[in-house]
């Protein structure tokens, strides 16, 4: 496995690999690896020739009182697990190597972010559009992995690779569980244990809402109310906001139909859980 910190060096060993006929999978990390990481490299690692990493805390996207300065870093297990994934490739520039001016150009993602995470973080998504762009013009994948947990993210990068021509395809990889449900995430160690508990609603009120769609609902505020109503009476969590949209436009609904998303965001006491469900819905 090769650590390569300059856009240079990366570029040019990418051209190189390219030139051999290899395929190169993708997958862009702010680092501190977790099991939703791993699983997007061991997609890459199973379609691909190559496996490319970077490892990148980009200020870009971060608001001025957000925790960029206080981001979990620690590079030294994370290579250790790249290693054990048999990544090719960690790209691992710093901040003045990515960013040596401030930016004469942003990319501005002016649909997809009004909504959902989008609404309470102005600017986040230009922020993961700019870095995305960049590092699409270094490592020059062929595909691109990204979490479906995110989906409002996946969404972005969906629109910026079909308005900007990329050649590059897009992977939405499953969201990783606990045993009960819950998605994985670093932040959960921050449940109060009863909180962890009944953070467990999160994915069973999504799972109700599934049911009720088989069963024929297709009224976005019946599902809504029937989520809410589940969360507020099985925890203690603040709900920040149950929405439907369609899927990867993130444009309003009134009845459920084709692709779409239920996506959900609770506040417990000292953590923010996110979750979502994507699903295809026929016409009633
Ligand atoms: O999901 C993330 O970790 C980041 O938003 C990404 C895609 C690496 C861009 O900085």
């Amino acid at each position: 496995m090769k650590v390569i910190t300059t856009v240079k060096d990366m570029q040019a060993e990418m051209i190189q690999q390219k030139a051999n006929g290899k395929t190169i999978g993708f997958v862009p990390t702010m680092g501190y690896l977790h099991e939703g990481h791993l699983t997007l490299i061991r997609h890459a690692r199973k379609e691909n020739d190559l496996v490319v990493l970077s490892i990148f805390v980009n200020p870009l996207q971060f608001g001025p009182k957000e925790d960029f300065a206080t981001y979990p870093r620690d590079f030294a297990r994370d290579r250790a697990l790249a290693e054990s994934e048999k990544v090719d490739y960690i790209f691992y520039p710093e901040t003045r190597e990515m960013y040596p001016n401030s930016p004469s150009v942003k990319v501005i993602v002016q649909e997809r972010t009004d909504v959902l995470c989008g609404k309470s973080r102005p600017g986040h998504f230009d922020g993961v559009a700019t870095v995305i762009t960049k590092l699409f013009s270094i490592v020059m994948p062929t595909r691109a992995y990204f979490g479906k947990k995110d989906a409002q993210q996946v969404a972005v990068i969906d629109g910026l690779i079909s308005d900007f021509n990329f050649p590059v395809e897009l992977v939405a990889v499953d969201t990783v569980r606990e045993q009960d449900g819950l998605a994985k995430s670093s932040r959960n160690v921050n449940l109060l244990p009863e909180e962890r508990e009944q953070a467990t609603i999160l994915y069973r009120s999504l799972q109700a809402a599934k049911e009720s769609i088989a069963n024929g609902e297709r009224n976005s505020e019946s599902l809504i109310n029937l989520i809410k109503t589940m969360i507020t009476s099985q925890s203690s969590g603040q709900i920040d906001y149950v929405e439907i949209y369609s899927y990867p436009q993130l444009k309003p609904l009134e009845r459920l139909e084709g692709r779409v998303i239920i996506a959900l965001a609770v506040k417990f006491t000292n953590v923010r859980l996110i979750d979502n469900l994507i699903i295809e819905v026929n016409k009633q």
